[in-house]
């Protein structure tokens, strides 16, 4: 399982990282405003830092909604490091976009995924990442997990290659039963990935297990 960090937070990104466990970065148009990085220039400066921290696949969005603008800004996205994955919306001219990048040799994820039926279109389309929004799903009473675990089956029926990066994870257990279904990535904020860690037998266990080191070898 692929552990992805779902931030443009640069000293975040460095954390995971430097935990050892980090695989990739995606980021969204929201998530680049909440750092204040705005104006063309600065967005893609800004994704060149990203993946000078990180030795994997970094998802960039097209902020364009039709297939030409899509493909150009996917293109001058894909130019910018060898890790960056073009992350497109699953509208009409996404899916075309993300056919037509697939056939270039150019990675893509296909973004705001609320539904088997777009999963497939995505799979079909040779998306190498396919987004569902689990906790967007869960916000509007939907079963966002639901949604992978059909995924899953789906895929599995037809041996696609398109790789499930369950996404809008926002807890610990969103993530511990995204693995247990079966999901290829996840990509969560880094207080869910350091989440991880916590338990209150660890720290009491430890606790002892050094004030009696130190007992012994007063
Ligand atoms: C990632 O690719 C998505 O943009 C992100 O996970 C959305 O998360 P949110 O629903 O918490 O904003």
């Amino acid at each position: 399982m692929k552990f992805f960090i779902d931030t443009a937070n640069l000293a975040e990104i460095q954390e995971a990282n430097d935990l050892g466990v980090l695989d990739g970065v995606t980021t969204n148009p929201s998530l680049m405003a909440k750092e204040g990085v705005t104006g063309k220039q600065n967005i893609l400066d800004h994704y060149v830092k990203i993946c000078n921290i990180v030795d994997g696949d970094v998802s960039a969005e097209v902020v364009s909604t039709d297939f030409a603008g899509m493909v150009k800004e996917g293109e001058e996205l894909a130019a910018l490091h060898k890790n960056i994955v073009v992350k497109v919306p699953m509208i009409k001219d996404g899916v075309k976009a993300i056919k037509y990048f697939s056939q270039k040799g150019i990675k893509t994820n296909c973004t705001l995924v609320f539904s088997s039926g777009q999963a497939i279109l995505a799979a079909k389309a040779g998306a190498t990442y396919v987004s569902p929004f689990v906790g967007r799903l869960d916000d509007v009473s939907t079963d966002g997990l639901a949604l992978i675990e059909q995924m899953v089956q789906i895929y599995q029926n037809y041996d696609f290659e398109t790789q499930i990066l369950a996404a809008s994870v926002r807890h610990v257990m969103h993530l511990v039963q995204c693995a247990e279904i079966g999901a290829d990535v996840v990509t969560c904020p880094l207080n869910v990935i350091t989440g991880l860690l916590k338990h209150p037998l660890t720290d009491i266990g430890l606790e002892k297990f050094l004030a009696d080191y130190k007992k012994g070898n007063a």
